[in-house]
């Protein structure tokens, strides 16, 4: 009995440690996405200069009914360009209410075949439900492993963090996405613009050998691009 409670009160300390290491290693849930606001908001005074997570607040004083409404996306984006889609985004740039809140939106318009390109989401995982239309989604996994499916209307998408993906509509008509993001600023980083028309263009060499094709490629492809 004596050697029992003896290893009882051994164990119990060494679990607890062992523990609170686990726990000390778990992901934060505050690092999944935006940090969590310390007030009700903070519509973004645009007029001040962004401090390191964010825009500073507008006095209370100031802030009307009107800050917390948003009527971009009315409207049908102009899809009559290269990608035949438009992008209408409503993150705290176009919507100030959503400065410390944690999330985005946006508008995606497709024309009949139309693509929005292999791109990432530094900040957020993206969320996305079709609203007209029929379109392939589909995103590259890090292990690339490629995961797509067509989907109709009120089919729903994720794609984790990070991870490059595109839709095409491959319907008859138009098409209509809506999408939401776990941050009030979750950037893009649209690839084919990434990698051949940056400020300044990366070196041909580098994507030479990158794609393992010849010169005249790399620079067709700047071209088109820029
Ligand atoms: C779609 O992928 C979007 O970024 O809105
Ligand atoms: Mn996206």
């Amino acid at each position: 009995m004596a050697s029992k409670l003896a290893v009882s009160r051994t164990v119990g300390p060494v679990y607890l440690f062992l523990l609170l290491i686990v726990a000390a290693f778990l992901p934060s849930p505050t690092l999944s996405s935006d940090s969590d606001p310390l007030q009700d908001f903070c519509v973004a005074d645009m007029k001040g200069k962004p401090s390191v997570n964010g825009f500073p607040c507008k006095p209370a004083t100031q802030v009307t009914s009107d800050d917390f409404f948003f009527s971009g996306f009315t409207k049908e984006g102009n899809t009559n360009n290269r990608f035949g889609s438009n992008v209408t985004a409503g993150n705290v740039l176009a919507f100030p209410a959503l400065n410390t809140l944690g999330l985005s939106m946006n508008r995606v318009d497709f024309a009949p075949g139309g693509i929005n390109p292999p791109h990432s989401h530094p900040r957020a995982t993206e969320a996305g439900v079709v609203v007209k239309g029929k379109l392939l989604v589909g995103f590259v996994t890090t292990e690339n492993v490629f995961h797509s499916k067509v989907l109709t209307v009120g089919e729903m998408f994720v794609i984790p963090r990070g991870l490059v993906h595109f839709q095409r509509n491959v319907g008859k008509g138009k098409a209509l996405a809506l999408t939401t993001f776990n941050s009030q600023l979750p950037g893009a980083v649209l690839l084919p613009n990434t990698l051949f028309a940056s400020t300044p263009t990366i070196p041909n060499q580098v994507l030479t050998k990158a794609f393992q094709v010849e010169e005249d490629i790399i620079n067709k492809l700047k071209i088109k691009l820029s």
